[in-house]
This record gives structure tokens, sequence and C-alpha cells, in this order.
């Protein structure tokens, strides 16, 4: 078989090629010399994940690569022999592409990304588990011409696949100006060796959020057969070396569908599909991703992969908000004879009425009723609006409620986006993701200036009345707290347990939010449990909490205690925006965080960090956390609260800003402490800081010991 045939040579060429680069390598170097891919936990990932060997230096890479080449490279042409030749691609494209990095090289240049760092694994955590991202396409090659290339992809980005490319797709997309990069989801790799970062991308999450330990070959093909869900599409002639990494992929469970014709098809692992209106659907299909289409009638495309773009002043037609004029957006509950479904009504000015350049005021009231709402459930619906206009293609929403800031881009309103579309998108978007708690929704838009400052009256009341219950809202103040298992999909024995005082790790799901998502899908993955019994009410410890643990954990997990991070904490999955750990000198912990890269006083950076603990286990003395779980009152109570906090980021104490300041006086600590706590200015070991916080009088110092 021709494929099977190409497989077996192309193995044999990427070896060779991956050994002589590596004795040029060796000659020019040395083998002493060091070889890692930037800010990763995990070394060589697809050398970690299928064998483990481990790697240092470029010498460590021969015998690996020597032993790919014996045991992997078979020349009877079976289908077995061929994934087994793709194997052995994948080692030799990652020596090949690791070889670039030596000596702290960065080999790609903008637009290409090159190794995609843990952080930006770790941030696409939660989208991936609860499939706003449904699926992932690698598209490799050039596309038979630009236009229609572009549309397939930009296609899959308004489905919301996270989309790799490499090869001349990249300069086709460029073309036709898709936009492409880490904030759309969509990774301009590089040319075609560096594919692999796709693959080792795909393998560290099995590593980073499925617990799977380096070198289990077998459960870390099988995780990504089962869980990652990803589908290759070929586009234009295949070389031999192409072949062979193309059962790479299959050999990691992922299909492959070609624009070319296939002499001899694989059904459900390699297949031809000529039409472009086609391809990707087959591939969909191939891999079982189904999506859910919701038809929103606006002239712009929306969906996950704009989520991340932003909108410069200078791109703007018009903006909205932000300090230069009023704005908030606001759902209400309302009786069944309040809504009119579906009705959206502007008040003020259509975008017509705008010119270039101008500041309108821009009011939301998104009015909704249905059986099963509820007045909690406001403030979880509110925080969607976020998400639902940012997703529109030239539409860009920041910060919420009267500090709402938004801007619509030139290029929306040259598709002709309307200020009424805004409603569109709403409606369209509750009515899909809620259905079962939301009948009916009425939008109103104001850009009036003179009616937003009386409608505005009515949402400044009901953010106070809604803060009022929420302050209320404490751990003992419910008897029931809520599970999370939505990261399961990706991190199999990970719980989360969701109280009114700690959001879950990833910072995306509060207490309240998982109380709306259980009424929504009550057999989901927010179900309620009743705290009972109280086993240790300091580092709170319940009987029906271990016994949910045990069983939502697969029975790895025994007993879990809420307040503290020293004996038996929460697990960790792999999404965490932040990560503490305990600094043993300075008697306190630290926190860094996703978004800060550097060093960090326990010696690791966030990647490091984040690579020892995760994929659902306890790790005493290492938590991952949301990032605002820092100015809960139940902050590691157990452990001394705030007050053990020593060490933060600059960016985390600019993030939490007044709040932090406001849980450091509530906590007793006095308005000054957030001033107490080092950061990356002060020093980034225990030993630069510490002199700090002795200087400073920083309460940790004369705590109980910590350990
Ligand atoms: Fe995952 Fe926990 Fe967030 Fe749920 S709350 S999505 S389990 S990190
Ligand atoms: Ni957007
Ligand atoms: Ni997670």
């Amino acid at each position: 078989m021709e494929l099977f045939k190409g497989a077996y040579e192309g193995a044999v060429t990427a070896t060779s090629y991956a050994e002589i680069l590596l004795a040029k390598a060796i000659k020019e170097y040395g083998a002493d010399c060091p070889v890692k891919y930037p800010d990763t936990a995990y070394r060589l990932p697809v050398i970690t994940a299928l064998s483990g060997e481990e790697v240092n230096t470029i010498g460590d890479l021969a015998p690996i690569l020597n032993r790919v080449r014996t045991t992997n490279i078979r020349e009877e042409l079976t289908f077995e022999n061929a994934k087994l030749n793709g194997e052995a691609t994948l080692y030799a494209a990652e020596v090949i592409e690791a070889l670039r990095y030596l000596k702290g090289a960065k080999p790609d240049q903008f637009p290409y990304t090159g190794f995609i760092s843990d952080p930006i694994l770790r941030k696409f955590g939660v989208p991936l588990v609860d499939q706003t991202i449904p699926g992932v396409a690698v598209i490799v090659g050039k596309g038979k011409d630009s236009k229609s290339t572009a549309k397939m992809v930009k296609d899959l980005q308004s489905k919301g696949i996270m989309i790799f490319l490499a090869n001349e797709v990249i300069e086709q997309c460029i073309e036709e100006n898709v936009k492409i990069g880490a904030d759309f989801i969509t990774f301009p790799l590089g040319n075609f060796t560096q594919v692999i970062h796709a693959v080792n991308f795909a393998f560290r999450a099995g590593l980073a959020f499925g617990g799977i330990p380096a070198g289990q070959r077998e459960r870390a093909i099988e995780y990504q057969a089962k869980r990652v869900l990803a589908f290759v599409i070929q586009l234009g002639p295949n070389d031999i070396v192409k072949f062979a990494a193309e059962f790479g992929a299959i050999f990691m469970g992922f299909p492959i569908v070609t624009d070319q014709p296939v002499a001899e098809e694989i059904p459900d692992w390699y297949q031809s599909e000529p039409d472009y209106e086609k391809i990707a659907k087959l591939g969909l299909e191939l891999r079982g991703i189904k999506i859910k289409i919701v038809d929103i009638p606006v002239p712009i495309t929306i969906g996950p992969a704009f989520e991340g773009e932003t909108i410069r002043k200078k791109d703007a037609w018009v903006e909205f908000g932000g300090g230069r004029s009023t704005s908030f957006e606001l759902v209400r509950m309302c009786e069944a004879e309040e809504v009119e479904d579906g009705k959206i009504q502007v008040i003020g000015p259509e975008i017509d009425e705008m010119p270039e350049g101008s500041v309108f005021p821009l009011g939301f009231m998104i009015d909704v009723y249905g059986r099963k709402m509820q007045e909690d459930f406001e403030g979880v619906l509110e925080r969607r609006v976020h998400y639902f206009t940012n997703y529109g293609e030239g539409l860009w929403h920041v910060a919420q409620r009267n500090m709402m800031w938004v801007r619509i881009g030139k290029n929306a309103k040259a598709a002709g986006f309307k200020i009424k579309d805004f409603g569109e998108i709403l409606i369209a978007k509750f009515k899909s993701d809620y259905p079962a708690i939301i009948d009916r929704v009425q939008v109103t838009i104001i850009t009036d200036k003179d009616v937003i400052e009386d409608k505005i009256k009515i949402a400044i009341e009901k953010y106070a009345a809604r803060d009022a219950r929420l302050k209320g809202l404490t751990d003992e103040a419910v008897d029931t707290w809520y599970t999370c298992t939505l990261c399961q999909s990706f991190a199999p024995n990970h719980v989360c347990i969701v109280t009114p005082e700690h959001v879950g790790l990833c910072g995306a799901v509060s207490w309240l939010d998982a109380k709306a998502s259980n009424e929504i899908t009550p057999t989901g993955p927010n179900q309620p449990v009743l705290k009972g019994e109280c086993i240790d009410p300091v580092k709170g410890q319940w009987q029906t909490l271990n016994e949910f643990f045990y069983t939502g954990s697969n029975r790895t997990i025994e007993k879990v205690n809420f307040y503290t991070m020293m004996e038996d904490p929460m697990t960790s999955c792999g999404c965490f925006e932040a990560i503490m750990a305990v600094l043993p000198l300075c008697n306190g912990v630290m926190i860094t965080t996703r978004e800060h890269s550097g060093d960090t006083p326990c010696g690791m950076n966030f990647s490091a960090l984040a690579g020892t603990c995760g994929g659902g286990i306890q790790t005493p003395g290492f938590m991952g956390m949301g990032r605002r779980y820092l100015c809960s009152a139940k902050f590691i109570p157990a452990d001394g609260g705030l007050g053990r906090v020593v060490w933060l980021p600059k960016e985390l104490k600019e993030f939490l800003g007044q709040d932090l300041v406001d849980a450091a006086v509530a906590a007793g600590l006095g308005a000054d402490f957030v001033d107490k706590i080092a950061d990356e200015t002060v020093g980034i070991t225990e030993d630069e800081i510490y002199p700090f916080l002795e200087e400073k009088g920083h309460p940790a110092l004369t705590m109980d010991p910590i350990m």
C-alpha cells in the first residue's frame, strides 16, 4: 500500500535527518549542551509522555533516537507498523525542533508561534472541558487556493474549533485576513516540522490535566485517542515524510482527511475529500465532534475564536463606556407578561447615525422570564454578556456592570453590523445556552444620552441589592455546597468543591454558577452536596464531602480538608489560574499566576510549579486556585489566612487592586498589609525577600510554624 510504504520511507528519512542535525549540534555545542523548550515543565513532551526518558542535554538524545530507529522502524507494510513508523517520526520531529531552541534561541518570528508554552495550554483548560472548544483541527500544507482555504478555516473558527496551522496555509490565511494567533485559538505554528508543536501540546494535556505519569506510553496514547478530539486536514501534495508524520497522528488516534486523491483509503483513519466545503465536516464526523449550531442573523462571525480579539481605538468605529460615556448591562428576572420573547428595541441612535470615531452611551437591559429562573441567577447570566458580545468578530467588550466598555470595529461596521444586532446575539445565545432557565428574553438597547441616565438608576439599585445578598453568602450560611467535575473530561479523578467563599480553581465557576448550572442540567457536572456532619471544623472536613470525593475521584481521594493547603488539601486539575506554595523559611505562602512567567521564591516559575501538582491529585503544600480566592475570608483559614501570604507577583496585586486591600482590612491585617507582601521587584528567592518581610513587620514571621 502506497500510504504504508510512504510511512516507512518517511520515517527512515525523518530519523536520519534528525540524526544528522543532532550530530551537527553535538559537534558545534558539545554533548553537554542543555536542551529544552521554553516555559514548560515537561522537557520534550513527546519523549516525556511516550518513554519518560529524561532529556537534559543534546547528548541524551542520541541513544533515544537510536532506540526508536531500531525498535520502531519496520519495513513490513502493515497498518500497525505504519503507526510505529509514525511514532518514530514524532520523536524525530521533536528532536529536530528542540535543537532549534538551543542556547535560549527564539527561532520563531511573528506571526509564527513555534512551541506553545504551558501557561497557554492551561489557559485553554476550561473552554476545552466545557466544550466551548469542541475539538481540535490540525491543518497542514497548502490549500488549492487562498479563498476557499480561508473560508474553511473561518468556518472552523465559527464552530469554536481550536486550530493549529503549519506550512503555506498560514500565508494563505494571512492573505485573506483570517485572524490568527493565540488570541484567536488559531495557532500558526510555522513550517512543516513545527507541526510537532500541536503534538507536544496534545501530549502535555495528558501530562498536565490527565495526571498521567511520564513514560506511560499506552495510557498517554489512550488519553489522546479518547479525550483529545483532534483530526488532521492535509492540504496539497504529500511526500514520504508527510505520510510518516500523518501516521504519527494516526498513532495518537487522530484521523487524517486530505484534499488529495488517495488510492486506497483507510476507512475512519485516512480519507480523501476534495471538496473544501465538506473536508472539515468529514474530519469532525470521523472524530465524532458534535457542534451545537446556533444560527444568529447578524452579518459578522460569532465564535469563541474572537473572544481574545482586541480592537484598538484607531480601529473602532464607535466606542461606548470606558469612562467616556455612561454604560451598563443588566439582566433582570421578570414576570411572564413583562417579557415579549425575541423583542429587540433600540432607544436612541443606530450605528448609521454615529460618526466614525465617536463616543456614545450604551445600556443593555436584558429581561428574562423562565419558570425555573431565580433572582440569584441574574448575576450569573449577566456575566455571560461579556462572552456573548465579545465572541463577535469586530466586537470588543471588557469589564462589567456599569463599568462596561464596548467598541465596534470598523470592520464590523463595514460588514453591516447594527446596534440592534447586539440584541440578536444576546437573545440567540441566552436561549441556546440556558434553555432550562430561560423561556423568554427581550433586549432593550439604549444609546440615548438622556434615557440612559434614567435607566442606569434601575441597574445601580439592582447591583447594590445583589452585592448585599452576596455578602451574606458565606460557607456557613448555606447547607449545600456544589461539586464541579467538569474537568474530569481531561482530569478523570479531579473534583472541585465550590462553596460561596471558594471559587473553583479555574476562577470560572462560583457557587452561584454551580447552582445555576445544576438547575439547567440536573445530572450535569455540578451536584449539590449537603455538608452534614462535620469532622473537623478548623481544617474544614465533612463526612458527606469525603464520601463524595471518594466516589467522585474514582476512589483515589479519601479525605479532603477545605480550609488548609497543608494536609489533605483539595485536588488540582490543571487549569488553575494561580498556584500557591509554601515558603518554609519565610513561614508563609506565595502565589504565582499563569500571567506571570518569571521565577518565584519557591525556586520554580508558574509552569514548573504547575507541573509538580495537578492531574487531580492532592499535593500538600501546593494548591491550584482561582485568583479571586485570595480575597476570600475562607482563604486557607486553618493555615492563618491572608496573613500567611508573603509573596505575590505584581500582576496579581494589580489585578486584585482594592479588593485585596479590602480583604486585608476585613481580616484585621490593616490597609497597609498589601505593601508588606513582597513581589518580584523585592526578590525572587526566600533569602532576598526575608529581610523585606522583617523590615515591614510581616505577620507571617510571628505566626505558628507553617510546617
Ligand atoms: Fe474544572 Fe474545578 Fe473549574 Fe469545575 S470548578 S471547571 S472542575 S477547575
Ligand atoms: Ni470580539
Ligand atoms: Ni481543570
